[in-house]
């Protein structure tokens, strides 16, 4: 049984999880992170690494079991991995289409199920799901990764009403654009159609030169710290000047005016 809060971080082998498990390593917590290889994925200091796969029920109990065996309890669960699935609604199959559900909404879905018996038992417990400004805006190019986190964010508002009066407080993290591994890992549509070539190339160009340009995902470690040692979180924490920019302008602009802001922002008026 430990004496210290548990914290269960998915997808720690990169990016985001792997700072958030790293920063919340050096408090006072027990800190677990998980990887579908972790050997190979090397180790974050004082952070215990085990295999997990988001997408496989099997592979979703016996992390919990693992850490529930070694520790008798789970405190925070950290919802991160994920990945984006890129290209024109028409070239991405319906089983990619699928598969960006399986992990970035049903992962986080069957992560909580498995958590929450434990929770309720404890009177407490605390769960972050990483979503993103693409669960609130729209971006050409990205529409089942827009649809996946949209599912995550409804999904999340629901589940803090639910899990109140057991004292499990449920947030939304919303970062822009980061620097993280992202982009190398971003999958695209297997049944490519030439005619959108103009337009998908300077879209997702747009898209990786914000994302290179990004800061470190530090800022979002950081914000999950916060969450995990406020008293009573909020809802939604936006990360990064961008997120927040985008959300205000969403919010005081008429939706023409924005419609045609993003169009511009992905070059897509261009003939060709
Ligand atoms: N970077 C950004 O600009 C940005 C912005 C907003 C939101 N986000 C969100 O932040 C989260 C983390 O992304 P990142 O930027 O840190 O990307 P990343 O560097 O590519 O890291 C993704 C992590 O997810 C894990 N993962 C992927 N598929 C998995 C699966 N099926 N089961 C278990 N783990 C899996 C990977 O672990 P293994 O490959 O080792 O299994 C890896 O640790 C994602 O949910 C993403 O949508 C990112």
């Amino acid at each position: 049984m430990s004496h210290r809060k548990v914290v269960l971080v998915t997808g720690a082998s990169s990016g985001f999880g792997e700072a958030i498990a790293g920063l919340l390593a050096k408090r006072d917590l027990e800190v677990f992170g998980t990887s579908r290889h972790p050997l190979a994925n090397g180790s974050v200091p004082g952070v215990s690494m085990g295999p997990l796969d988001v997408r496989m029920d099997e592979s979703v109990r016996a992390c919990v079991d693992t850490i529930l065996d070694r520790t008798g309890r789970l405190d925070i669960l950290v919802n991160n991995a994920g990945y984006v699935q890129g290209g024109a609604i028409e070239e991405v199959t319906l089983e990619q289409a699928k598969a960006q559900f399986e992990t970035n909404f049903f992962g986080a879905v069957r992560m909580v199920k498995a958590v929450l018996p434990t929770m309720r038992k404890q009177g407490s417990g605390r769960i972050i799901n990483i979503s993103s400004v693409a669960g609130l805006i729209a971006a050409p190019f990205l529409g089942f990764y827009n649809a996946s986190k949209f599912a995550l964010e409804g999904y999340t508002e629901s589940l803090r009403h639910e899990l109140r009066p057991f004292n499990i407080g449920v947030s939304l993290v919303e970062p822009g654009f980061f620097k993280t591994n992202i982009g190398r890992n971003r999958q695209y549509g297997a049944e490519p159609i030439n005619d959108y070539d103009p337009w998908r190339r300077r879209g997702l160009s747009s898209i990786e030169r914000l994302e290179s340009q990004g800061p470190g995902p530090e800022a979002v470690a950081e914000c999950v710290l916060r969450i995990v040692e406020s008293r009573s979180p909020a809802l939604r924490y936006r990360v990064g000047t961008d997120a927040r920019r985008y959300i205000r302008l969403r919010r005081i602009l008429p939706a023409s005016t924005f419609e045609r802001g993003v169009r511009r922002a992905f070059k897509l008026d261009a003939k060709s």
